[in-house]
């Protein structure tokens, strides 16, 4: 790891059997408060992507909406809410899907995206990545062109960074 994947990962807190025994959850609530971190976290993010005429960035509750929000204004592009069911008022589109720790269901709603519209997806934390696939299925349900996906944390051992690329979808990831 380079000083600042080293800066950047000692941002962030790992806290034990959360949210169940066994499971080792990455807490970025501490990089989020940090103010160096934060903003050298996204103009990492970002930076791939200047210049690439992206339409949307597309984020996952809950914790996508922090970093989506902020990849969005820098690459002045939309941003596309991707939110747990029931949560969003107009018609939508609806997928389950299964995380490190659990089942559920995201939606989204079908007039978030144009047809071939380049969206990039964005959240914490990929781990099985159950959460992305589901999510890139959703944004390809309504004809977007996912172009990547980014991420600050890797889980490589759980295996989602491979399930997206075998979906043809690029992934960067900030630290492991
Ligand atoms: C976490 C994280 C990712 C997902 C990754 O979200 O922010 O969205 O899990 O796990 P996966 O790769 O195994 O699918 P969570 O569902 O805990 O929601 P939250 O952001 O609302 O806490
Ligand atoms: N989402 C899935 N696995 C996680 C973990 N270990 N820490 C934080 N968020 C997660």
């Amino acid at each position: 790891m380079n000083n600042f994947a080293l800066e950047l990962a000692s941002s962030i807190r790992s806290i034990p059997d959360y949210p169940k025994p066994g499971i080792i959850f990455r807490d970025i609530t501490t990089l989020l408060g940090n103010p160096r971190a934060f903003r050298r976290a996204v103009d990492e993010l970002v930076q791939p992507y200047a210049g690439l005429k992206v339409g949307k960035v597309a984020g996952m509750e809950a914790r996508g909406f922090i970093l989506g929000g902020a990849l969005a204004h820098q690459l002045s592009a939309g941003f596309v809410p991707i939110r747990k069911k029931g949560k969003l008022p107009h018609e939508t589109v609806s997928i389950a899907y299964s995380l490190e720790y659990g089942v559920d269901e995201m939606e989204m709603h079908v007039d978030a995206v144009e047809p071939g519209e380049k969206v990039i997806l964005c959240d914490d934390l990929i781990a099985t990545g159950g959460t992305a696939v589901g999510a890139v299925q959703l944004l390809r349900k309504l004809g977007a062109d996912v172009v990547s996906a980014c991420f600050v944390i890797d889980l490589p051992d759980l295996g989602g960074r491979k399930k997206l690329e075998a979906l043809g979808v690029e992934v960067r990831t900030l630290v492991e």
